[in-house]
């Protein structure tokens, strides 16, 4: 449903509410761009003039750290003004009162709007009841999608393993609650992985799960024999309704991630988390603090990444004043 309103007549990204669909041609672009802005990072003068005179905002109705801040770095590194906006979900649950909130962010001619929202498909919506000169990032709807974190993720993989196609990843946790992982799943897929893997007690398994293009593990250490990726998802207790995990200690003690479990990998397997990160639940200190975590490498890629993303979706647009005449 999602995929045929990404791309305008002319086959230019202009919302990126999901990565399904997205062709691997397209998501190699997005990979490639993001490699040429790391060096924006690293330079004294972290600046570049792409998006100088555009206004992004960045519309968050749940908490986030770092997906709202990197967001907010990576506008102002490509010089377009960015404005924060956190929205108590109280005030707006429904379709309606977003849509309002969003009708009146644009009459001040914003250009960009980054959305997080608790409801799957809020990006989408928004995307739908917008002018043509303005666009969408989905910064994660629901359980939905989170189509940066699953860009940043492969991004790290790509730069720290190279080829795809030799590679075993596994996903390990609460697959059920979460929109990272079904990103991940969707650019792992299509970037064509030897083996992708989800590890997760069957409570936090959705049903049918293979037909996502997985294969599911309920025991950790088979599920990690050999594999070269092993990408932690945290447990989501907010999104959970009862009981999906006996207990925490007992959760830990059979899925978290410690030094002993990593072992079955490969030796020189990697280890992502796109926080926030439960210590003693889901992962060891150990592991997140050990030598093969890339866990603060994720967060740094994430804003060469979403620099990419608002660079392709309104670098080489008219002027925005001239697109309204
Ligand atoms: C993720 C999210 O919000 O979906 N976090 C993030 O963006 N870094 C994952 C999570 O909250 O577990």
């Amino acid at each position: 449903m999602t995929k045929g309103i990404q791309f305008d007549a002319s086959g230019k990204l202009t919302h990126l509410l999901t990565l399904e669909g997205l062709s691997r041609q397209a998501l190699v672009e997005i990979l490639d761009t993001a490699e040429s802005f790391i060096a924006v990072g690293e330079r004294e003068i972290k600046k570049v003039p792409l998006l100088r005179g555009h206004t992004v905002v960045n519309l968050f109705f749940e908490p986030s750290t770092r997906t709202r801040t990197t967001f907010e770095i990576a506008a102002k590194r490509l010089s377009a003004d960015v404005i924060n906006l956190g929205v108590s979900t109280s005030s707006t649950t429904k379709g309606e009162t977003l849509l309002d909130t969003v009708r009146n962010l644009e009459a001040m001619r914003t250009d960009l709007f980054v959305v997080r929202h608790a409801e799957s498909g809020a990006a989408h919506l928004i995307a739908q009841h917008v002018p043509k000169h303005v666009h969408i990032i989905n910064a994660g709807d629901g359980r939905h999608a989170h189509p940066t974190q699953g860009l940043l993720d492969v991004f790290t993989i790509r730069r720290h393993k190279g080829a795809f196609e030799k590679l075993k990843v596994a996903l390990i946790g609460d697959i059920l609650h979460s929109r990272v992982a079904r990103s991940d799943i969707h650019a792992l897929n299509t970037l064509g992985v030897k083996e992708l893997r989800v590890i997760a007690p069957k409570t936090l398994l959705p049903t049918a799960v293979e037909k996502l293009g997985v294969v599911p593990y309920t025991d950790i250490e088979a599920g990690l024999d050999d594999v070269d990726v092993v990408m932690m998802l945290r447990i989501q207790r907010e999104r959970m309704q009862g009981a999906h995990i006996p207990s925490e200690q007992e959760y830990f003690r059979v899925y978290g991630l410690t030094p002993d479990k990593l072992a079955c990998a490969k030796p020189d397997a990697i280890v992502l988390h796109p926080g926030p990160m439960n210590r003693g639940l889901e992962i060891d200190s150990t592991v997140a603090d050990g030598p093969r975590s890339l866990i603060l490498p994720q967060v740094t890629y994430g804003i060469a990444v979403r620099m990419a993303v608002m660079a392709l979706i309104l670098g080489g647009r008219e002027e925005p004043l001239g697109r309204r005449a």
